[in-house]
């Protein structure tokens, strides 16, 4: 194969940020993808309708002249929420999911939620009136091993959550693990249009690296994410769910930008920026099973089936034709290191329209 044309897709797990780091961020992830779930943890979080209303107009305002990328924008979930609010944000039509961020689990999540118990009646609301729950998987305990903490929040919690609210649709987001994949694909059962209630979005740095990428030769800064990278055998059991076919996974990068001080430092951030080259790097991955021909579906079809979205007009090609990943790109009044830096990528972006 030498070119592949996919529907246009959609990133249904991205980190925009705000302000001059938005504005460098947004450009790359609007030449790949026609919509974006945009992630609402900013400083401080986006927990109010009006929070949201803002954030998506100076999301549009900074978009490149001509760019048609829709942003949906999500709410940040705390012990508040109330189903007032769930209310409210369904009737807008512009919020689409609510994140939960058990509190201290990673960026910007002090205002998280404490116990889940506290959001029974937002949760309750939102399987009401169909509004998507977004969940970060990782249990906070500092007891657990931080390599466990996303199979201890499905046992601990999310098999209990979902028996609890078994019309609620959950996403299990950036899942890293054999566990997650096997919960997702045995506890989600499809609808007659062959939609799932639960599902979960893969990442590309979780299908192409596992945990050895943190310290090949030393310690790599760039490879460090939440949830961290696993070992081999989730990383083939990740592939296996991307490649299968199967309605319940689906694309999110997770791009999550951070300047490279804030990376090459004593404490650095936990995030990958993906959305200057998500595609290739998906592409590279899906090559790895040789199922590029299945990649429409996981990036452009079963994220937009599941969140109850029309499939996207147009198309994105990309072609075989080896290029060099920038060293650095630009990032408010610094840079920033995109995955495989300084690398050879196989696939290319070729067009859009
Ligand atoms: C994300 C960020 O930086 O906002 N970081 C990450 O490692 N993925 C937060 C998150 O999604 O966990
Ligand atoms: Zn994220």
């Amino acid at each position: 194969m030498q070119t592949l044309t996919l529907t246009r897709p959609d990133d249904f797990h991205l980190h925009l940020r705000d302000g001059a780091a938005m504005r460098d961020a947004l450009p790359w992830s609007a030449r790949q993808f026609a919509r974006a779930i945009i992630m609402p943890n900013l400083k401080p979080p986006v927990v109010r309708l009006q929070q949201a209303l803002d954030y998506r107009d100076r999301i549009l305002a900074a978009l490149p002249a001509g760019s048609d990328f829709t942003p949906l924008m999500t709410l940040y979930l705390t012990d508040d929420t109330t189903p007032e609010m769930v209310e409210e944000a369904r009737t807008s039509g512009v919020v689409h999911a609510f994140k939960l961020y058990p509190a201290g689990a990673t960026t910007n999540s002090d205002s998280g939620v404490t116990e889940l118990k506290r959001i029974y009646p937002a949760l309750e609301a939102m399987q009401r009136v169909g509004m998507p729950l977004l969940i970060h998987g990782e249990v906070t305990d500092p007891d657990v091993d931080v390599f466990d903490r996303e199979a201890v929040f499905i046992d601990r919690h999310l098999v209990a959550l979902h028996r609890a609210f078994p019309e609620l649709k959950i996403v299990l987001e950036h899942i890293t693990t054999a566990h997650a994949a096997a919960y997702v694909r045995e506890a989600s059962e499809l609808d007659a249009q062959g939609v799932p209630r639960l599902a979960a979005t893969i990442t590309a740095h979780h299908l192409l690296h596992n945990r050895n990428a943190m310290f090949r030769g030393g310690l790599r800064p760039h490879y460090y994410c939440l949830p961290v990278l696993k070992r081999e055998t989730h990383r083939q059991a990740l592939l296996d769910a991307a490649t299968s076919g199967d309605p319940r996974f689906f694309l999110g990068t997770d791009s999550a930008p951070h300047a490279r001080n804030t990376k090459e430092t004593a404490c650095g951030c936990a995030g990958c920026f993906t959305a200057a080259n998500a595609l290739e790097l998906y592409c590279a991955a899906f090559e790895q099973r040789d199922a590029l021909q299945r990649l429409d579906d996981f990036a452009s079809r079963f994220g937009a089936a599941f969140y109850g979205l029309p499939r996207n007009s147009g198309t994105l090609t990309l072609e075989r034709s080896a290029w060099d990943v920038p060293a650095m790109l630009p990032y408010a009044d610094a840079e920033i290191v995109p995955l495989h830096a300084g690398e050879v990528m196989e696939w290319r972006l070729a067009a859009a329209g």
